[in-house]
C-alpha cells in the first residue's frame, strides 16, 4: 500500500478587495504550510468569470492577489505562484470532470443554490453550475492531497473526492493497464487510484471571520457596509475606526470559551485576536477575561495594525512594480504547466485518446 506524495494546493479568486477573512482564513495558512510542504498557490482567474463575465480591472485584480501572496510571505521560488488561465490543462481536465460529475451533484451545492436561488436559468451562467468541477480540476491536475480553505468550501472538496472516486472506479481497468495508478485505502477499502482523495485543511482559531457589524454573517467583500470588514489595503487609521465601531454587547469578556456561546460578536473579535496572535481563544481569554471591550478593542487595534501594516506596505510597493509581479506569474505558470501536462498525458492515455 502506498500513498500519494503530499502536495498542498489552494486558490483565491481575483474579485474584489482582499479582507481580513481572506487573510486569516486562507493566506496566513498558506504561508505556514510552506515550511513542511510542497505548495502550489493559484489566482483562479477562470473562476472569476462564473458570476460576472466582464471585469474592467482584471489585470490589476490578478496582480493584487499575487501581491498579497508575496507580501504575506509566500515564496514563489521554493513553491509555485501562478494564475489559472496560464495553465490550460485546468480547463481541459475540467471538461473531463464535467462528464464525470452528475448534474444533480452540482445542483445540490449550497453555494450554487445561494447564488442562483430565485434567479431563472437565463440569468446564471453554465459556468456557475460547473464551477466545482473546475475547482476539482485545479486540485487534481497536480494530484494534490491537501487543500487549505475556508469552511464554506468544504462541500466543494467533498465533491472533489466524489469526482476523483468515480473517475478511479469507472476507469479502474485502464488505470491498471497504463500503470499510472497507485494502491491506496479509502476508509477500509483498498482502491487502485489515479486521483487522490483530497483532505481539507480548515482548522485554526478563525476558520470563519464574521462581519464587524453582525457576528452571525460572514465578513464579505460584497457587504454594502465597508465598516463590516477590514481590507488588507486599509491604513492604520481606518483599521482603528472599524474596530472601534465594531458591534459588541454590553458585557465584559468571559474567562472561558464556554462564555462566548450566544455572543457572536464577542466570539468573532476574540477569534480575530487569537488568529492574529497565533494563540487559541482560550489563551486570549486568559489575558482578557473580565475586561470590558473598552480595554480589549484598543489592544485588538494595536495587534491588527502591527500585523497588517507590513503586509499592507509591501503590497503597495509590489503593486508599484507590475512588471515584477508578471514575471513571478509567468515563471510560476511555466512550472505549473509542466506538472499539469504530465498528469494530462496520463489522463488522455487512461481515457484512450490518441496522442
Ligand atoms: N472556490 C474557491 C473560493 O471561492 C476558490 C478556488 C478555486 C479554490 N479553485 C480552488 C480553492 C482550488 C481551493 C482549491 O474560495
Amino acid at each position: 500500500m502506498s500513498e500519494f506524495k503530499p502536495l498542498v494546493f489552494s486558490g483565491v479568486q481575483p474579485t474584489g478587495n482582499l479582507h481580513l477573512g481572506n487573510y486569516l482564513g486562507a493566506i496566513k495558512k498558506f504561508v505556514a504550510l510552506q515550511a513542511k510542504n510542497d505548495c502550489i498557490y493559484c489566482v483562479v482567474d477562470l473562476h472569476a468569470l462564473t458570476a460576472q463575465l466582464v471585469h474592467e480591472d482584471m489585470p490589476n485584480q490578478i496582480r493584487s492577489i499575487t501581491a498579497a501572496f508575496l507580501a504575506s510571505g509566500i515564496d514563489p521560488k521554493a513553491h509555485i505562484v501562478f494564475n489559472q488561465s496560464a495553465v490550460p490543462q485546468h480547463a481541459e481536465l475540467a471538461w473531463i470532470f464535467n462528464c464525470v460529475a452528475r448534474i444533480g451533484w452540482m445542483e445540490r451545492m449550497t453555494q450554487f443554490k445561494d447564488k442562483a436561488g430565485g434567479k431563472n436559468a437565463e440569468q446564471v451562467s453554465l459556468g456557475l453550475l460547473a464551477y466545482p468541477s473546475l475547482m476539482a480540476a485545479d486540485i487534481l491536475v497536480y494530484r494534490a492531497t491537501h487543500v487549505p480553505v475556508g469552511d464554506d468550501q468544504k462541500q466543494h472538496l467533498e465533491l472533489t473526492r466524489d469526482i476523483a472516486m468515480k473517475f478511479n472506479l469507472d476507469f479502474a481497468s485502464q488505470i491498471r493497464e497504463t500503470g499510472a495508478g497507485i494502491d491506496i485505502k479509502v476508509g477500509d477499502q483498498p482502491v487502485h487510484a489515479y486521483f487522490p482523495m483530497v483532505e481539507p485543511l480548515i482548522d485554526g482559531p478563525a476558520p470563519r471571520v464574521m462581519s464587524l457589524r453582525d457576528g452571525t454573517k460572514k465578513m464579505s467583500k460584497s457587504d454594502a457596509s465597508d465598516l463590516s470588514r477590514i481590507n488588507l489595503m486599509d491604513d492604520a487609521e481606518t483599521i482603528s475606526k472599524k474596530i472601534k465601531k465594531a458591534k459588541t454587547d454590553p458585557d465584559a469578556l468571559p474567562s472561558e470559551t464556554e462564555g462566548l456561546k450566544g455572543r457572536p460578536e464577542a466570539d468573532n473579535l476574540v477569534g480575530i485576536f487569537a488568529a492574529l496572535s497565533d494563540k487559541s481563544k482560550a489563551d486570549v481569554l486568559k489575558d482578557f477575561g473580565g475586561q470590558q471591550f473598552s480595554v480589549f478593542k484598543p489592544a485588538l487595534v494595536d495587534l491588527a495594525v502591527e500585523t497588517l501594516a507590513p503586509v499592507n506596505g509591501e503590497m503597495r510597493r509590489l503593486m508599484g512594480d507590475p512588471g515584477y509581479i508578471d514575471t513571478v506569474l509567468r515563471d510560476g505558470g511555466a512550472r505549473a504547466r509542466a506538472r499539469a501536462e504530465k498528469t494530462m498525458k496520463e489522463v488522455r492515455d487512461i481515457i484512450g485518446f490518441v496522442q
